[in-house]
């Protein structure tokens, strides 16, 4: 199939959603910027359109979708009831990062939900994509525009190189402001739960709510037959074919440790360093990335799976990256570099 690519600007914006709004009404499938990530958008209440989704990312069909939407009229027919808890944060964070998970109504077919009784929903703030929504008149389900297993893409050259010729339309809206996934939140049981870390932090979700329970799986792998809440957070994620190893501590003590294992790899191999603005100079590695600056975990968060792309690009065959602490974005940027390495951590 051929693969229509648009750029989007404020001339344009309204003919380009309108062509895509066209392709979604007919079935198809449209991938379109968001503040996030980039979402693989198909008709939310259709049955087919989800199955053409997985099949397009190569994704398991028990992984539920995201269902997008552009006004928040939109969310009461999806959703049987709207907690208090959701209230609040509704009223905090959208439209923006956060997705929130709520019990779904019979409009929203589990082909969507992956089989689940609750249904996820997103008010995303990006222009392009509110209007792309707004043209197409229903909920847009949409993963992240990758093939599964891949980086989440927040360049639309991202998309293209994971899917044209399998999707119908890539509307090119220029680079994701977050750079990481949206922020979930279950909002459908007894208390609220924090289900996969993004820009809107946990710091940032107790303000509003107060203490929130947070799912294991944020925090640390699984044991075997222990089960996410949100599928997704059990497949393996975001990996580039280099093995990626985190090394994390003092930032001398890092450094030394990285250098200390690039001098011992096999000197056949391919090795890169994930490195800030300041430690760019220290490493020994044939090839050095820079992530951003350590003062600036919202620049560090936003290139994060542009680097994690670039280790292919560059045929990396072995990368360490610096580990962060834990807190504030530190620990959503961390949950996606752990997966991607594996959980291949050490603490020096
Ligand atoms: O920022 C984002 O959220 C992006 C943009 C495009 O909006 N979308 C995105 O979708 O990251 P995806 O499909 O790559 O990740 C959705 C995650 C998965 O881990 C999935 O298992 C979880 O949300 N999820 C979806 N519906 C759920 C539900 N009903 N209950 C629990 N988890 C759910
Ligand atoms: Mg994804």
């Amino acid at each position: 199939m051929e693969t229509i690519i648009l750029k989007a600007d404020n001339e344009n914006i309204k003919a380009v959603t309108e062509k895509a709004a066209e392709i979604i009404k007919q079935g198809g499938l449209v991938a379109f910027p968001t503040e996030t990530v980039y979402g693989l958008g198909g008709n939310g209440l259709d049955s087919k359109a989800a199955e053409k989704i997985y099949e397009a990312k190569g994704r398991p069909s028990d992984n539920p979708l995201i269902l997008h939407i552009s006004e928040l009229s939109q969310l009461r027919p999806l959703v049987r009831e709207v907690p208090k808890s959701a209230e609040m944060l509704i009223s905090h964070f959208w439209p923006g990062p956060l997705t929130l998970i709520f019990k779904k109504t019979d409009i929203v077919p589990y082909k969507t939900t992956g089989g689940l009784d609750t249904v996820a929903i997103r008010f995303p703030e990006n222009k392009v994509a509110r209007q792309f929504i707004s043209a197409c008149n229903v909920p847009i389900a949409a993963p992240s525009a990758n093939s599964s297993g891949r980086p989440s893409p927040t360049r639309a050259s991202h998309v293209e190189f994971d899917l044209k010729g399998r999707i119908d339309m890539i509307i090119d809206g220029g680079r994701c402001e977050f750079g990481l996934e949206s922020t979930i939140v279950d909002v459908s049981g007894d208390r609220p739960c924090l289900l996969r870390p993004g820009s809107i932090t946990v710091e940032m979700l107790e303000e509003v709510l107060g203490k929130i329970d947070i799912d294991k799986a944020v925090l640390s792998r699984l044991e075997k037959g222990e089960r996410p809440k949100a599928p997704g957070m059990k497949y393996t994620h975001y990996s580039p074919s280099a093995r990626v190893v985190i090394v994390r501590g003092g930032e001398e003590q890092v450094i030394a440790k990285i250098n200390e294992l690039i001098s011992s790899a096999d000197k056949g191999l391919k090795t890169g360093v994930i490195a800030s603005e300041e430690t760019k100079d220290r490493y020994k590695a044939d090839e050095v990335l820079v992530i951003g600056s350590r003062k600036d975990s919202a620049e560090i968060a936003s290139n994060l799976f542009k680097m994690l792309r670039k280790c292919d690009y560059h045929n990396i065959a072995l990368v360490f990256a610096e580990g962060l602490p834990e807190n504030e974005l530190g620990l959503a940027i961390m949950n996606r570099l752990k997966k991607a390495a594996g959980y291949e951590i050490y603490d020096v």
